[in-house]
This record gives structure tokens, sequence and C-alpha cells, in this order.
């Protein structure tokens, strides 16, 4: 069967709604999207490619974060900005740690639909269709919010371009200033209840920065102090919405998904012959696979062959998320596998999704050390089977939410009430990301000193 756009509307698929009341009103809309601009060009997407086999090689480090679900209430440019904020932050950390240029890559700008684990709610006793998120249908419970709507594709095209729009602009305009970055760095080292921590650090950054800016070396002479590449990605999830952006490059003649510059297939939907699969091994973008509890290293080395069967390097990054108690166990066959297949893939590590848990307050929460402990174990396992750790993808806001445990500031379970926004999973709040990111800096530091091929020095 030759792959088109649409090939995967033959195929069975998981968690695309099928109860849109308007069959012919949800067609009417994905042509009009058929017409809309691309959000990115397909040039971008082929360079984000050649920076992950960089990483692939283990001469980068990908970071990829951002919200879990975006939604149109917290649309805001200051949201936007913050959750930018705080990816350079952490950015900067990692570069030092890793010695490595990190490749920094949002879950933001289209990150809206959620697979969600039932199809139906009940609240006392009253059973409706599930959130399925704000490109789908309201999270408000009632019968009337919860009915599929496709004007909100539309919205949710307008609004990831809206945030692109200002993300390119934060990226090239000299908001990614890295002294500026280091600078409200060292703000939040200040207030830190556990700064000394991170002291260290951040003093050997500002050195360095120091050293470089008496050599003359300024954004007037270097503009990359002031500039990053930074790129978008979302899971492919939906996957109309998805065609309708897919468009053939001129340049190249290939199929791309301009709706993001990285896609990625969700734990849930990852069955070889099914849609997603299907759909995703047809465009050219980098692609991204979530790896957990159940997936057998035969089928992983399927959804190698299938997804890249070139082996390209940078097309695909395996993103482990097992949860603190099962990546010792589910990880090593897994990254061996792949070793003996000789296969190019970036390993990242997701430590959000295996961590969730329910408190007896009835929150979904997940505890910051857990997180940090799901990190460090992905380091030590990827780099023992003598592959590269090469990234990480967290959730997380540049806001002050107290929705994961822990952290400096010791949020607990009677916090969590005060500021929960997520529309989905809990998130790392600001502070939780950035520290985070030093812990990692710390732990990628120490195993470079002894394995050097997680660390090679600079240059
Ligand atoms: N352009 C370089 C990079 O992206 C250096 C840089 C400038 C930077 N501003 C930054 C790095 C902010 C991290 C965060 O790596
Ligand atoms: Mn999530």
């Amino acid at each position: 069967m030759a792959w088109t756009p649409s090939s995967w509307r033959q195929l069975p698929a998981k968690h695309i709604p099928e109860d849109y009341p308007d069959a012919s009103a949800l067609a009417a809309v994905e042509e009009r999207l058929q017409g809309y601009p691309p959000l990115v060009f397909a040039g971008e997407a082929r360079k984000l490619k050649a920076r992950l086999g960089e990483v692939a090689a283990g001469k980068a480090f990908l970071l990829q974060g951002g919200d879990c679900a975006e939604s149109f209430k917290e649309f805001h440019p200051d949201n936007i900005r913050d959750t930018f904020r705080v990816i350079l932050q952490m950015a900067v950390v990692l570069t030092f740690g890793a010695a490595k240029p990190v490749v920094k890559v949002g879950r933001i700008a289209g990150q809206f639909g959620k697979p969600r684990s039932s199809p139906v709610e009940v609240q006392d006793g009253v059973e409706l269709p599930s959130y399925r998120g704000d490109n789908i249908n309201a999270m408000g419970f009632s019968p009337d919010e919860r009915i599929p709507d496709p004007e909100r594709l539309l919205q949710a095209y307008s609004q990831s371009a809206a945030t692109l729009n200002l993300l390119r602009a934060f990226s090239q305009g000299g908001y990614a200033n890295l002294a500026n970055v280091h600078r409200w760095t060292l703000g939040f080292v200040e207030n830190s209840p556990q700064g000394e921590r991170y002291q260290a650090l951040a003093a050997q950054i500002s050195k360095a920065l120091d050293f470089m800016e008496a050599c003359g070396i300024a954004p007037d002479s270097v503009p990359q102090l002031e500039q990053v590449d930074f790129y978008t990605s979302h899971e492919a999830l939906l996957l109309g919405y998805e065609e309708a952006l897919t468009r053939v490059d001129s340049t190249s003649g290939d199929w791309y998904d301009t709706s993001a510059h990285m896609l990625w297939i969700g734990h849930r939907t990852r069955q070889l012959d099914h849609a997603h699969v299907n759909f995703c091994k047809g465009v050219h973008n980098p692609l991204g696979v979530k790896c957990g509890p159940g997936l057998e290293p035969d089928e992983l080395l399927r959804l190698i062959e299938t997804l890249n069967p070139e082996d390209e390097p940078g097309r695909l990054t395996l993103i482990a998320r097992f949860g603190s108690e099962g990546v010792a166990d589910g990880l090593p066959a897994l990254v061996r596998a792949v070793q003996e297949s000789g296969r190019t893939v970036v390993w990242s590590c997701d430590p959000m999704h295996g961590n969730t848990l329910k408190t007896g307050n009835g929150f979904k929460t997940r505890p910051v050390d857990r997180i940090l402990s799901e990190v460090e174990q992905f380091v030590d396992i990827v780099s023992t089977e003598g592959a590269y750790p090469g990234g990480v993808h967290f959730e997380m806001t540049g806001q002050d939410v107290t929705e994961c445990l822990g952290g400096a500031r010791e949020i607990t379970e009677a916090d969590l009430s005060s500021r929960y926004h997520t529309h989905c999973d809990p998130r790392l709040n600001g502070e939780q990301a950035l520290e985070l990111a030093f812990l990692l800096a710390e732990k990628l530091q120490s195993v470079g000193e002894v394995m050097p091929q997680v660390q090679r020095a600079a240059g």
C-alpha cells in the first residue's frame, strides 16, 4: 500500500475521537486547514534532524520541555515567555554541565490533544465523555462542553501560530541573551532555599561568561550569544489535523508535517500496524517514540525499522518513560537490543509519565525526587550499556504552580490545592524545573569524568 498523508484512515486508530456529531463539519474544517500556511518550514525540520544527529553521535544534548497540554484559557504572552525563559535557563546550566551544545525543543505551539485512559469520566454518578484536550472538547463537566467541536481545531491552529511567532521573536530578537539568562539564574540561586547547592556551578558559569567578555566576545561581534535555535514539538495524536498540515516540500519533494518541527508517537498509540505509526513513517520530520512498560525489544526494533529504514541519524528519538521504580527493569534490554542492532537513535528520558500518583486528597501529582531518580538511573543505565544518554523530556511551566511534590520549597500534599492549574498532568514549576537542570548538570559532569563518551571536553 503506497503511503499518502491520508493512508492512516484505512487503519485502526486509538485515541482519535469518533463522536463528532457532524462528520461533514469536521471535514470542512480540515479542508480549510489544508489551505492555511504551514507553521514551520521543512528546512527547519531538516536542520533539527541534523542537530539530533549530533545528539545521537554523543556531541550534543537534547532538552525538550513544556506543558502537558496547552489550553485556550492559559493562552497568554506571559505564559509563553515564562516557559521559554525557564527552558533557556535550564539550557545554559545543561550546556555547561554537559560541555556540549543543547538542542532546545519546546512541547509547545501545538501540544493540545490528550490520550485518555478512559473514554468516559464519572463524577458523582454522572457519566460524560472524557475531556480530550482543548482542540477537541472543553474541560467543564457538562454534556455540551464534552461534545467534540471541529471549530476548536481552527482555534488551536491560530494559537499555535501566534505562540510560534512570539517564540521566534524571543529566539532571535535579543531576549535569549546568554548573560541575561544567566543573571536570572543567579537571582533564582540567591532566593532558593537550596541555593548553596547550586552556588558553585552558577559561579563557574559566571566566571566563564566574564572570561568570554574580557576576551571581547560580545553579542555585537558574536550574534550567537543572544540568539538561539528553538524548535517546536507535540504528540502526533489527532491525525486529521496533522494530515491537513502535511505538505510536499518544494526543495526536496518530500512530505513534511508542517504543524511542528518534531512529532512523537505516544505510549498508547505506537502499534506497528495502526494509524499513528503509518502516518508518521511517511513524513520526514524528526520523530520521537515513547518507550514504556510493555514494549518488548523485538517490537522496538520493528518500530525502528518501520520509522527509520535508512538509519538516518536524528530521525528517531526514543523517549524512555518507565517511572523511577520501573526503569531499572525495563530499560536495559531495550538499550542493549538497539546497541546490538547497530541502529542510530537518540536516547532521551521522560521522567514524568511513569511517576504520576494520586494523593489522599485526590490530586494527581509527581514527586520531584522520583523524577530526579529516574533521570539519574537513566543516565547510568544507558551509559553502562555503552550508549549515550542524550536528552530529557519534561512537563513543566514557567508559572509558580503547585502540582508536583517536593523540590527546594518542599511542596507538600496540603500545598497542592493552592495553585493547581494544569489541564492534564502535573507539571514542574519554574523553580523545580531549574533545580532539576542543576542536579542533572552535576550528574552529567560526574558521569563524564568516568565515561568520556558521555562528556567530552569542549572543543
Ligand atoms: N546560541 C548558543 C546556544 O544556543 C548560546 C546561547 C545564547 C544560549 N543564548 C542562550 C544557550 C540561552 C542557552 C540559553 O547554545
Ligand atoms: Mn502528560
